[in-house]
C-alpha cells in the first residue's frame, strides 16, 4: 500500500524565502546587477577565448642585426599569432617577442597614436603599429618592416637622427617678437588664428611623412615635410609677429626649402594625424612669393 509521506520542510529553502521576503528594492536592484555585472563578464571570456583560438594571423617581420653573427643579412622572419577583435598590430608585434624571439626589436611607448615612436612600413605602408587594427589590413599575411629610406639600426628600429635636425633646424618652438612685460600676462590669440594653424599642431614627430617622401630619399638636406610643417605651425602664429615670420619664411625658403617639394601628396596621405602637410607646404611657398615680389 502506498503511503503519501509528509515531506519535511527544507531548512535552508525557508531560510532563503525568509530572507528574499525582506529584501528591500535598493538590496533586490543591487544583486540584480551583481548577477547581470558577472554574467557579462562570463559571456565576454567565452567570446574572447573564442575569438583567440578561432583565429591567428601570419606576421611576416623584417630582421637584421648587424651585431650578432649569423643575423647581419637582411631577412624576413614568421610569427603566427592567436587573433583577438581589437588587436593591433602593436600588440601582434609584442606578442611576437614575448612568446617567440625576445630578441626581436622594434619601438613603442603610448601605444594611443601620440609619441610617434612606432611608425613602421606596414603591407606597403608608412603606418602606427599601435593604430592599425589588424581587422582592416588586407591579404593573409601582414607584411611589417622598417621605415623606407632611413638607416636601419636594428629589425624595426631605424635611426631618428638625421629627421631630428631636419626639425630642429626650423627652430620648433615659439618665439614672439615681444613678450609682455608681465610674464604671467595671457598671449591671446584669435579663435580664427588657432583655427587656421590646428592640424598643423597635431604632429607627434613620427617620421612616417618624411620616409614616405620621394625628394627626402633623394635629397638628403631637404627639410621635409614634417619640418615644413612645423615652420608652417610658427610662421602662421599671430602672437609670434611680423619679425619672427620674415626669419622662419627665410628658413624654409632655401635651396633644400619648401621650393623642393613637388606635391605629391605622399606625406599627406600617411599622416596618422591627417595634417594637410602638402597645403601647408604650398601656403608656406605662397607667402614665399609675396615676401620676395618688389614693385617698383
Ligand atoms: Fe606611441 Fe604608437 S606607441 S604612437
Amino acid at each position: 500500500m502506498s503511503t503519501i509521506e509528509q515531506q519535511e520542510p527544507d531548512e535552508t529553502e525557508t531560510e532563503t524565502e525568509t530572507e528574499t521576503a525582506v529584501e528591500s528594492p535598493g538590496d533586490r536592484r543591487r544583486r540584480e546587477k551583481a548577477d547581470r555585472a558577472v554574467e557579462d563578464e562570463a559571456r565576454r571570456e567565452t567570446e574572447e577565448a573564442a575569438d583567440e583560438f578561432d583565429e591567428a594571423v601570419d606576421l611576416k617581420v623584417f630582421r637584421y642585426d648587424p651585431e650578432v653573427q649569423g643575423k647581419e643579412e637582411p631577412r624576413f622572419d614568421d610569427f603566427t599569432v592567436p587573433f583577438h577583435r581589437g588587436m593591433t598590430v602593436l600588440d601582434a608585434l609584442i606578442y611576437s617577442r614575448d612568446h617567440y624571439d625576445s630578441s626581436l626589436t622594434f619601438r613603442h611607448s603610448c601605444r594611443q597614436a601620440v609619441c610617434g615612436s612606432d611608425a613602421l612600413f606596414i603591407n606597403g605602408r608608412q603606418r602606427l603599429a599601435c593604430k592599425t587594427q589588424i581587422a582592416d589590413l588586407d591579404g593573409d599575411t601582414i607584411r611589417v618592416e622598417p621605415l623606407p629610406h632611413q638607416e636601419v639600426v636594428k629589425d624595426l628600429v631605424v635611426d631618428m637622427e638625421h629627421f631630428y635636425e631636419q626639425m630642429h633646424a626650423v627652430e620648433p618652438y615659439f618665439d614672439a617678437d615681444e613678450l609682455p612685460d608681465d610674464e604671467m600676462e595671457e598671449q591671446r590669440q584669435s579663435r580664427e588664428n588657432r583655427e587656421k594653424i590646428k592640424m598643423s599642431t597635431r604632429c607627434i614627430w613620427c617620421g612616417a611623412c618624411m620616409s614616405s617622401c620621394n625628394i627626402a630619399a633623394g635629397d638628403n638636406e631637404y627639410l621635409g615635410p614634417a619640418a615644413i610643417n612645423k615652420a608652417y605651425r610658427f610662421a602662421m602664429d599671430e602672437r609670434e609677429g611680423e619679425n619672427r615670420k620674415q626669419e622662419r619664411l627665410r628658413i624654409v625658403e632655401q635651396e633644400h626649402g619648401v621650393w623642393r617639394c613637388q606635391t605629391q601628396f605622399s606625406c599627406t596621405e600617411v599622416c596618422p594625424k591627417d595634417i594637410p602637410l602638402t597645403e601647408h607646404i604650398q601656403e608656406l611657398k605662397r607667402e614665399s612669393v609675396k615676401n620676395n615680389l618688389k614693385f617698383w
